[in-house]
């Protein structure tokens, strides 16, 4: 069964081109379908609205820091099992662990820390749901959903 996530590449990815033309081609090759993408340039509101569950934690103000710095991308992304998938693709949040326990993965080939690690993946389904809404909010995932 087919399904949606909502995939970020962050603005430290963003800002280098070629690094962004590899990671599409990367994301096409591993057969994840490119619904929709917008480039975006966040305010310190709306990294805060999107990050609420992390406020109060100590990476809180650089994450929102960090995802301010610069435009980046959103995509919503489709393939069977693409929640799992995607996060599988990307690896684990730190990327310097990633490069020994996860070689290949998007973040151990371009993250750089914990909290500059280039990418995002929805973690379950009512997650994609509404970071889909957040980003995406004229895609009609409800008829989307019945057309499958
Ligand atoms: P993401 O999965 O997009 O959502 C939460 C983000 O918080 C995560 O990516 C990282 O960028 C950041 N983050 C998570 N854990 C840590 C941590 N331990 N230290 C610093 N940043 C973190």
């Amino acid at each position: 069964l087919t399904q949606l996530t909502l995939a970020l590449l962050k603005p430290d990815l963003a800002a280098n081109s070629v690094k962004v033309n590899k990671v599409f081609a990367h994301i096409q090759q591993n057969d994840f379908q490119i619904l929709k993408h917008k480039q975006l340039l966040w305010s310190k509101s709306d990294a805060e609205a999107f990050y609420g569950e992390h406020r109060g934690k100590f990476f809180f103000e650089r994450l929102c820091g960090y995802m301010t710095s610069g435009h980046f991308h959103a995509l919503i992304l489709e393939k069977p099992n693409a929640i799992t998938d995607w996060r599988a693709l990307i690896g684990p949040t730190h990327p310097p662990r990633a490069r020994i326990n996860a070689p290949g993965t998007l973040r151990s080939l371009y993250g750089m820390t914990d909290t500059r690690n280039s990418f995002h993946g929805s973690d379950a389904v009512e997650t994609a749901r509404n970071e889909i809404k957040f980003f995406f909010p004229e895609f009609d995932i409800e008829k989307w959903e019945q057309d499958q």
